[in-house]
């Protein structure tokens, strides 16, 4: 299938490693033109180097008017932007019953705002020209809270509530605005995630990752190129009807309908 991408100038937030780099990778390999974004300035220049009309931009995207500044150099090289990936680091576990004010202003801050900083910025070019594909990294705890995990489950709800209400806005100018939910793919998040859950109960690594995969009726955890295919089809010209919703990415894993 011809993606119909080829040419179009993509953001991808956070994309030197993990999901955002799967993604970058399987929009680039249909012709898109990406910006890769992270803190790691050589990382990103050897990734952009790899990837035919990419260009590498190095910016912390939690610091202040950081996201607008790199969308400017991103479409000061690309030209307007047409895909936009919303991604970024994850928040650190916690419990709801302990979670505290600065923490509940912690999750926005980290999971809407720079999110919403970019939609913001993205969003009027793309409504003129008639054409746009916004895309957001979620969780599947979206779906299905993760024990434990109270600050992403709060802030990452609060986003898929604003992309879902923002998506009705914005399907009369062909701009559709999805979320795409890993369950477990294998990343370096991931990889230090399991590290810390067996240091943390006394068992080994291998231990730990069996028990994962149990609760997986695949069996085993997603590879980022899994996670990037389905991400460049939400990014298509061929995906335009499907607007406000929320694919998991999971091998199953949530087993709600
Ligand atoms: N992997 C999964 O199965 C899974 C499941 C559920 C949810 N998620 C969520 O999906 C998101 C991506 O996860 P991942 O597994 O790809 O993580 P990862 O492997 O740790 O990659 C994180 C990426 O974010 C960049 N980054 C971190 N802080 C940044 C900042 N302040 N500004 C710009 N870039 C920044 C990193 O690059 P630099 O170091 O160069 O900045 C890196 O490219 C996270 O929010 C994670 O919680 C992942």
């Amino acid at each position: 299938m011809d993606l119909g991408i080829a040419g179009k100038a993509a953001f991808v937030a956070a994309s030197t490693g993990g999901l955002g780099l799967a993604v970058a990778r399987a929009l680039a390999a249909e012709g898109a033109r990406v910006a890769i974004t992270g803190r790691r300035r050589e990382l990103a220049e050897q990734v952009a180097a790899s990837l035919p009309g990419a260009v590498a931009i190095a910016v912390d995207l939690h610091e202040p008017d950081a996201v607008g500044e790199a969308v400017g150099q991103a479409e000061a090289e690309l030209g307007p932007i047409d895909i936009a990936v919303l991604n970024g680091p994850g928040p650190r576990p916690g419990a709801a019953a302990s979670l505290s004010a600065e923490d509940l202003a912690g999750a926005f801050d980290l999971l809407v705002r720079p999110h919403h900083a970019l939609v913001s910025r993205v969003l009027p070019g793309m409504r003129q020209r008639r054409w746009g594909r916004i895309l957001a990294v979620g969780s599947s705890g979206i779906v299905a809270p993760l024990p434990n995990l109270a600050m992403s489950n709060t802030g990452r709800a609060a986003l898929a509530g604003y992309l879902k209400t923002l998506a009705a806005e914005v399907a009369l100018d062909a701009v559709t605005v999805n979320l795409l939910l890993p369950g477990r793919i294998a990343t370096d998040r991931v990889a230090e995630l399991d590290a810390a859950a067996a240091k943390r109960r006394g068992i080994s690594l291998d231990e730990v990752q069996l028990e994962s995969r149990k609760t997986i009726p695949a069996r085993r955890y997603g590879a980022p190129e899994e996670f990037g295919a389905a991400a460049a089809f939400l990014c298509s010209a061929p995906a335009s009807y499907i607007t406000g919703v929320a694919l998991r990415c999971d091998g199953g894993l949530i087993r709600s309908l």
